[in-house]
C-alpha cells in the first residue's frame, strides 16, 4: 500500500477531502470484498467480526458525507452479502431454461398452432396428427438440478443464471424427497430437475417457529424454501420442511424414454415425487378444461402453484422444436391470475418482537381479497420498503395467497398523491426508551438495541415465557401481561412467582376467586420440565423441538448449565471455525457435543453460548431457580420390560416407517434415553438409510447397530 493511502486510512471521516474520500472508499470496498471472500468462500477470515464491522461503518460514514461518491458496486448497495457468497459455483451440463408465459386461452391455442406449423414444416407432420401434451402444475418454488452418476447423487445445484448455479449438495442431501441413490436401473449419468417448495401449512408453522425464536420470517412459501435451501449450515436446512417435485432432465446418458409422461413414470420408480395432478391431454379443449379444474382447486392444494405447464409429450418432437433464446419452443406456462387487490396505505406500523426484531406492517384501508377482509399486510423489512418505495398515502397492490399473511406487492404510481414522503425506517425503537435501532450483519433484520430494557421486548418475552409451550400458565392472557407489566407487577420472568394474591384481587375486574385461581395456576408450575424451561428462556433460534432435543441430550438443568458454560469457554478460545465438521472436530468436546444435538449447527450453538455469556441472562436464571425447581428430562410413560428400558440410544439416517422424531419418542416411551451422539455409553444405534459418520463411529466403538427392521421388531412394531 502506498504511503498516501496509509495516511488517508487514518484521517477522521469529518476531515477527509473529497479526493481523499474517493480514494478511501475504493480501498475500503476492496478490503471488504476481500474479507467477504475469505469469510464466506474460503471459510478463513483474517480479521475479527468487530474489525470487519468497523470497515463497513467507516465506508458508510464516508458515503453519508459524500453521497455523490456512492457507486453502484459499493458494498453498502448490497442488500445482503451476495446471496451466493458461501457456495461454490457449478456449471450446468445443460443450461436450465425458463418458460414462455401464456395468460389467455388464445395464447395457448397460438402456442399449439406454432408447434404444429413448425412440425409440419420440419418433418411434414400430417394435418390431423394428434400432438399430446403433458400438463403439470407450475410449482411456485425454486428450481434445482440434481446430478446422479451410476445412480448415486453426486451434486445438486440451484438454477442461478441458467448456466451457472450454486452448489447446494450438502443441503439437498437433507431433503427426504430426494433419493440419495436411485432405485432400480438408472442411466449412467442423469440430471434430474425439479422444484424445491414448501407446503403452505409447513410454511406457516415455520414462520411461527421463527417468530417465536426471534428469527426473521419469510414473505411466502417460495422465499421460505429459497431461504431454507441457501443456508451455509446444512443442519439448518435439515430442520426445514422442504419438499421436491421432479419434472425434467438435464444431461441423461443413456436416455431410455421417448415421452415426457414415460420419463415422469421413471422418476417415480427411481424414488422421486412427481406431482399427482399431472395429466396427459390430447386436445386443446382437454388442456383448457384441466387448467380450469386445477385453477378451481388451486386454493385447496397444500402448496402454491402459479399456473400449469404444457409440454409436448414426444421427446423426438421436442428435439426438433428446439429453443428460442432461453425458452423451449415445445413448452409453455399457462399462468393463473393471483388474488390481488388495490387499496390505500394508511400507515406503516413497526412491530417489535421478543428479540427486538422489527417488522414493518402496512395498515390498509380494509379490502376484500378473494373472500377475506384484509386490513394489514406485511412489509417484511426496511429493504423491502425501500425497494418498493412505499409511502403512506399511496395506493398499493396487495396479494393474498392461501393462508399466508397478505403482502404488499407494489405501489400504483399513477395514483400517488402529491407531497408523499419516502418512508424512513425509524432510527429509534417506538418504545418509550427510544433506544437505537441496529442493522444486523445480514443487513436485513433491524433490531431495537434496548435488549432486556425495551418494554416491547419485555412484554413479548413475558408472553413467550407463560405461553403454552413454555410455562403454560392458565388464565394469564396477553392483555393481562401487558397490564401487569404497565403497572409494574410483572417486569421479569421471576416476578411471576412473586405475585401476591393481594396484588391481584384489588385490581379492576379481579376478585378473590380469580386471584386465587391465577396464583394456583402459577404455583402449579413451580416445578417445570427441563425442556419447557429451556424453551421459556427464549434463546434466539431455540424453539420447542430444539429445547426438547437439548433437554434429552443433557438430562438435567445443572448438567446443561455447566455444559453450556464449558462450550462457551471453548468457543471463546476458538472463535473462527464456522463449518460444522471443523467446529465439531476443533473447538472442544462440549461445543462439539452441542453442535451435534438434533437441529443444532454452529450458528445455533453460537447463539446458545452467547445467551449464557450475557450476565443478565445468568441473573434471570439464578433468580428463577430461587422460586422454581426444574425437573430432569423424563421420558414419557416407561415400559419397564422393554429391551430398551434404561438403554442409551442414537437414531441416525432416514427411517422409512416413521419419522425420526416419532421413532425417538417411541424409544423414550420404551424407557430409552435418546441422545444425539454416539459414545462408549451408547447401547444401540438405529441406522436408517444414508446414515453417515454416526454409524461408522458405532461400528468403531463396537456399539450394537440395529437396522430399522430390527428396531421395529424389538420395539413391537
Ligand atoms: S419445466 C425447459 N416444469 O418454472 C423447461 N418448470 O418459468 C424447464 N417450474 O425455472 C422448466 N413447475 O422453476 C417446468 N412442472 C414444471 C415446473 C416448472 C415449476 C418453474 C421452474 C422454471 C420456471 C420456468
Amino acid at each position: 500500500m502506498s504511503r498516501a493511502a496509509k495516511v488517508v486510512e487514518r484521517i477522521a471521516v469529518d476531515e477527509l477531502t473529497k479526493r481523499q474520500a474517493d480514494k478511501e472508499l475504493a480501498r475500503l470496498s476492496q478490503e471488504i470484498a476481500r474479507h467477504d471472500k475469505l469469510y464466506h468462500q474460503q471459510d478463513a477470515p483474517e480479521i475479527s467480526d468487530a474489525a470487519y464491522d468497523a470497515l463497513r461503518q467507516r465506508l458508510k460514514a464516508i458515503e453519508a458525507r459524500f453521497p455523490e461518491l456512492v457507486t453502484l458496486d459499493s458494498p453498502s448497495m448490497r442488500v445482503a452479502p451476495a446471496p451466493s457468497a458461501g457456495f461454490a459455483k457449478v456449471r450446468h451440463a445443460r443450461p436450465m431454461l425458463s418458460l414462455d408465459n401464456a395468460f389467455a386461452d388464445d395464447e395457448v391455442t397460438g402456442f399449439l398452432e406454432r408447434v404444429r406449423r413448425f412440425l409440419e414444416r420440419e418433418i411434414a407432420l400430417e394435418a390431423d396428427t394428434e400432438i399430446a401434451l403433458t400438463c403439470e402444475p407450475k410449482i411456485d418454488g425454486l428450481s434445482l438440478s440434481i446430478r446422479y452418476e451410476n445412480g448415486e447423487l453426486v451434486r445438486a445445484a440451484t438454477r442461478g443464471d441458467g448456466s451457472e448455479g450454486e452448489d447446494v449438495t450438502a443441503n439437498v442431501r437433507t431433503l427426504a424427497d430426494v433419493p440419495k441413490t436411485l432405485k432400480g436401473r438408472a442411466p449412467a449419468v442423469l440430471e434430474v430437475r425439479g422444484e424445491v417448495y414448501m407446503r403452505r401449512a409447513d410454511f406457516v408453522a415455520l414462520n411461527e417457529r421463527q417468530a417465536a425464536a426471534g428469527e426473521k420470517t419469510f414473505a411466502n412459501p417460495r422465499n421460505g424454501a429459497a431461504g431454507s435451501l441457501r443456508q451455509l449450515d446444512a443442519t439448518i436446512t435439515a430442520g426445514r420442511p422442504l419438499r421436491f417435485f421432479a419434472y425434467a432432465w438435464g444431461e441423461a446418458e443413456p436416455r431410455a424414454w421417448d415421452t415426457q409422461h414415460e420419463f415422469l413414470k421413471r422418476l417415480t420408480q427411481w424414488g422421486f415425487q412427481v406431482n399427482p395432478e399431472t395429466k396427459l391431454c390430447r386436445t386443446v379443449d382437454a388442456v383448457l378444461a384441466l387448467y380450469r379444474d386445477i385453477g378451481a382447486r388451486r386454493a385447496s392444494l397444500p402448496y402454491d402453484i402459479d399456473g400449469v405447464v404444457y409440454k409436448v409429450d414426444r421427446v423426438d418432437w421436442q428435439a426438433i422444436l428446439g429453443f428460442v433464446s432461453r425458452s423451449p419452443r415445445w413448452a409453455i406456462a399457462h399462468k393463473f391470475p393471483a388474488e390481488k387487490a388495490q387499496t390505500l396505505l394508511n400507515g406503516i406500523a413497526i412491530q417489535v418482537g421478543r428479540t427486538g426484531a422489527m417488522t414493518p406492517v402496512a395498515e390498509l384501508e380494509p379490502i376484500n381479497v378473494g373472500g377475506v377482509l384484509v386490513a394489514r399486510a406485511t412489509l417484511h423489512n426496511a429493504d423491502e420498503i425501500e425497494r418498493l418505495d412505499v409511502r403512506v398515502g399511496d395506493t398499493v397492490t396487495i396479494q393474498r395467497a392461501g393462508d399466508v399473511i397478505p403482502q404488499v406487492l407494489g405501489v400504483v404510481m399513477e395514483r400517488r398523491p402529491r407531497g408523499t414522503k419516502p418512508f424512513h425506517f425509524p432510527e429509534k425503537c417506538p418504545c418509550d426508551l427510544k433506544t437505537a435501532v441496529v442493522r444486523e450483519e445480514d443487513g436485513v433484520v433491524r433490531r431495537c438495541s434496548g435488549g432486556l430494557e425495551c418494554p416491547y421486548q419485555q412484554v413479548e418475552r413475558l408472553r413467550h415465557f407463560v405461553s403454552r409451550q413454555s410455562f403454560d400458565i392458565e388464565g394469564l392472557g396477553w392483555t393481562h401481561i401487558e397490564n401487569f407489566w404497565r403497572d409494574g407487577l410483572l417486569k421479569q420472568p421471576v416476578d411471576l412467582f412473586r405475585l401476591r394474591r393481594d396484588d391481584l384481587r384489588k385490581r379492576v375486574g379481579w376478585g378473590d376467586q380469580s386471584a386465587d385461581k391465577l396464583i394456583a395456576a402459577i404455583d402449579a408450575r413451580r416445578a417445570i420440565a427441563l425442556d419447557r424451561f429451556i424453551n421459556a428462556l427464549g434463546i434466539p433460534s431455540i424453539g420447542e423441538a430444539t429445547a426438547k432435543a437439548l433437554a434429552r441430550e443433557y438430562g438435567d438443568a445443572q448438567a446443561w448449565f455447566e455444559a453450556m458454560r464449558a462450550a462457551g469457554a471453548e468457543r471463546t478460545a476458538k472463535p473462527d471455525a464456522t463449518k460444522k465438521e471443523k467446529a465439531v472436530a476443533e473447538i472442544g468436546v462440549e461445543f462439539g457435543r452441542l453442535c451435534n444435538v438434533q437441529d443444532i449447527g454452529v450458528t445455533t450453538a453460537d447463539k446458545i453460548v452467547a445467551f449464557f455469556g450475557e450476565g443478565h441472562n445468568e441473573t434471570i436464571i439464578r433468580e428463577l431457580l430461587g422460586e422454581i425447581t426444574i425437573e430432569p428430562f423424563r421420558a414419557a410413560a416407561v415400559a419397564a420390560d422393554s429391551p430398551f428400558s434404561g438403554k442409551v440410544m442414537v437414531f441416525t439416517g432416514t427411517l422409512q416407517a416413521m419419522s425420526r422424531d416419532a421413532a425417538e419418542a417411541k424409544a423414550e416411551s420404551l424407557g430409552a434415553k435418546v441422545t444425539g451422539s454416539v459414545s462408549k455409553k451408547t447401547d444401540f444405534v438405529v441406522v436408517g438409510a444414508d446414515a453417515g459418520s454416526k454409524a461408522k463411529k458405532a461400528a468403531e466403538l463396537g456399539v450394537r447397530i440395529l437396522s430399522e427392521e430390527e428396531w421395529l421388531a424389538m420395539a413391537g412394531g
